[in-house]
């Protein structure tokens, strides 16, 4: 899987992604920010995505269900202004495209246009299908999401690893597959066995991007938070923590309230200076300013 697809810093297209199966891994994470979206993108990541989860690590809801269209589009659009390289897509929020298509498209056309996104993302299998093909035909690539999908935890009843029986690996399949068949350039499987996760990734053309579902997908994404550390929750056990970012963070504010209290911040260096002339007239400047007040 190494021969060199995409060359340089060509923006990556929904057709490169789709063109890496069988070849390369794909690399995909989530941000939700300027900052974060940079840091993504410089990494060289072929997809950033705005995930929903921003209700949860980044608003602190319990669930994705809460955060609004407009919330998604206003960080869709910062990490818009960071990216050059990598495939933005945004994650079309709980309510967006459960009512009507009409409505689906508008909001997924409004991601596109005021969030500068390049593709759209939606959770479901067969029962997507024709809403897919609606978002095909405004243009917009589309990526699909089947396995443990957060939107329906209500009606589940909770996060649970899906495909464990016979007639749940069966309709896990022909969810990938009429998600196939109805175009999407790639697919999330989420909280699926390796086994089930790697027999759809040998049946379906598009890649398959695995979170909790092995390492026999096309490519793999983690939320952004979960691998920093920032996430203030018992980690998935899918969840491989790069960095300590609770506690890197957590000491850097101590350290600088400290400096504060301490009067060791700031120092002389770090502060600006007037110059050699209005220094000496600054106590005459003084003076006039006292002397006009008790007039
Ligand atoms: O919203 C999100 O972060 C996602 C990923 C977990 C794939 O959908």
């Amino acid at each position: 899987m190494e021969t060199d697809l995409v060359v340089g810093d060509q923006a990556l297209t929904a057709e490169h992604i789709r063109s890496k199966k069988g070849h390369q891994r794909i690399t995909f994470v989530t941000a939700y920010d300027f900052p974060t979206a940079k840091l993504a993108d410089e990494a060289g990541f072929d997809m950033i995505l705005i995930g929903d989860t921003l209700a949860e690590v980044v608003l602190g809801h319990e669930t994705t269900l809460p955060v609004s269209f407009e919330t998604m589009l206003h960080h869709t659009a910062a990490a818009r202004r960071a990216i050059k390289r990598a495939l933005l897509v945004a994650d079309l929020p709980y309510g967006t495209y459960h009512a009507s298509p009409e409505d689906a498209v508008r909001y997924a056309v409004r991601f596109v246009k005021e969030g500068g996104a390049r593709a759209v993302k939606l959770e479901g299998g067969r029962k997507r299908v024709r809403l897919i093909r609606r978002l095909l035909n405004a243009e917009i690539p589309i990526m699909g999401h089947i396995g443990l999908t957060p939107q329906s935890v209500n009606r589940t009843g909770g996060y649970r690893i899906q495909g464990r029986l016979e007639a749940d690996i069966e309709a896990l399949l022909r969810d990938a597959l009429a998600l196939d068949e109805a175009g999407v350039f790639a697919m999330v499987l989420e909280g699926v066995p390796r086994e089930v996760a790697k027999a759809i990734s040998a049946e379906v053309s598009a890649p398959t991007i695995g979170i909790g579902a092995g390492p026999d997908c096309d490519g793999q994404v983690l939320v952004l938070n979960d691998i920093l550390g920032l996430s203030f929750k018992r980690p998935a056990k899918f969840v491989r923590q790069y960095s300590n970012g609770a506690a890197d963070v957590g000491s850097a504010l101590s350290h600088f309230k400290a400096d504060i209290e301490s009067g060791s911040y700031p120092t002389d260096a770090e502060s600006y200076h007037l110059t050699g002339e209005l220094r000496l007239k600054l106590p005459d400047i003084l003076t006039h300013i006292r002397s006009s007040e008790s007039n």
